[in-house]
């Protein structure tokens, strides 16, 4: 059975963690947060943005940390280039400089120490305030003409309560994710009953993984601070989940499209790949490319 368990409220704010070491992409990420790596012609971090911002969210809170000022430079405006690109007369390049800093409210604060995603978040509460929100990872790439959170959204839409982003993913990998314990509410959708971190293969519940999208009531915050370190000695976002799951309903839903998780090395060589196959600018020319390989 499926339950209604919060008065829909809309989702007006989105936080994504960006305070992370970046260690599965370094030496890239040595010195440049892994968020700004370019995904064809834009970093990763900004493909997020621009998904939430098309469902309508206009606060970005992003959780940064050392070395992260980067992401910051790239949201706010840049008078120095505006005014060479307007003197020069590029006003196409103009625009898309323009549009990043006019997209939404952005506002930033410091996770002082990477202790886990559930920690970056818990960073936000003050920023987020009593309402409910979203989570996005940058990290992740759903390729899908109805973007990851549209399809969440959708979900809230009707139930009014937390939704959590899914994908089935082979045995053997659900020692890489959150796993849900589910029931089913339709094809694609379940209720949320339990919830493990980075299970063996042996002891998970199902292949339903949490992947980077969020849908999330705000009292996830005092769930937030209750969690003691999890797998890894991290302070995980799933284990707050869990606790959640004793007074609210969450469901998750199996989201449609290819993921790719371009905060390794070959997920985003693969991201990349189709990405610039589907590029209106560089797609015909590079799908050429790729021909000629004869691979
Ligand atoms: P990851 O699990 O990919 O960790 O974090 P990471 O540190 O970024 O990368 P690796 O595993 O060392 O290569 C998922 C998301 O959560 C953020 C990351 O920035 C990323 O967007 N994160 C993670 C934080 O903001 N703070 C943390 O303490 C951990």
């Amino acid at each position: 059975m499926a339950l209604k368990s919060t008065a829909f409220r809309p989702i007006r704010k989105a936080v994504l963690p960006a305070a992370g070491m970046g260690t599965r992409f370094l030496p890239a990420t040595k010195a440049s947060p892994k968020e700004m790596l370019p995904l064809v012609d834009k970093p990763l971090i900004q493909y997020v943005v621009e998904e939430a911002v098309a469902c309508g969210i206009t606060d970005i809170i992003i959780v940064t940390g050392r070395g992260k000022r980067a992401i910051e430079d790239h949201f706010d405006v840049s008078f120095e280039l505006e005014m060479l690109l307007q003197d020069k007369g590029h006003d196409k390049a103009f625009e898309a400089v323009r549009a990043i800093s006019d997209m939404a409210n952005f506002a930033y604060i410091r996770q002082p120490q990477a202790l886990g995603l559930g920690h970056a978040v818990g960073c936000a509460r003050s920023l987020v305030g009593d309402e409910p929100f979203a989570v996005l990872l940058a990290d992740d790439i759903i390729h899908h003409p109805t973007s990851a959170l549209a399809q969440m959204l959708r979900v809230y839409e009707e139930f009014g309560t937390s939704v959590i982003g899914l994908q089935a993913v082979a045995p053997e990998e659900v020692v890489n994710y959150g796993v849900i314990t589910p029931e089913k509410v339709r094809d694609g959708l379940h209720r949320v009953m339990d919830l493990v971190e980075k299970p063996k293969p042996a002891d998970a519940p199902s292949n339903l993984s949490v992947i980077g999208r969020y849908i999330l009531d705000p009292a996830i915050f005092n769930s937030l601070e209750q969690i003691s370190r999890g797998a890894g000695g991290e302070l995980q976002l799933t284990d707050a989940i869990r606790m959640m799951l004793q007074g609210r309903v969450v469901h998750g839903l199996e989201l449609k499209g290819e993921r790719y998780d371009a905060g390794s090395k070959l997920g985003f060589l693969k991201a990349t790949v189709a990405l610039a196959m589907d590029s209106p600018e560089l797609g015909g020319e590079f799908r050429a490319f790729l021909h000629d390989l004869k691979l």
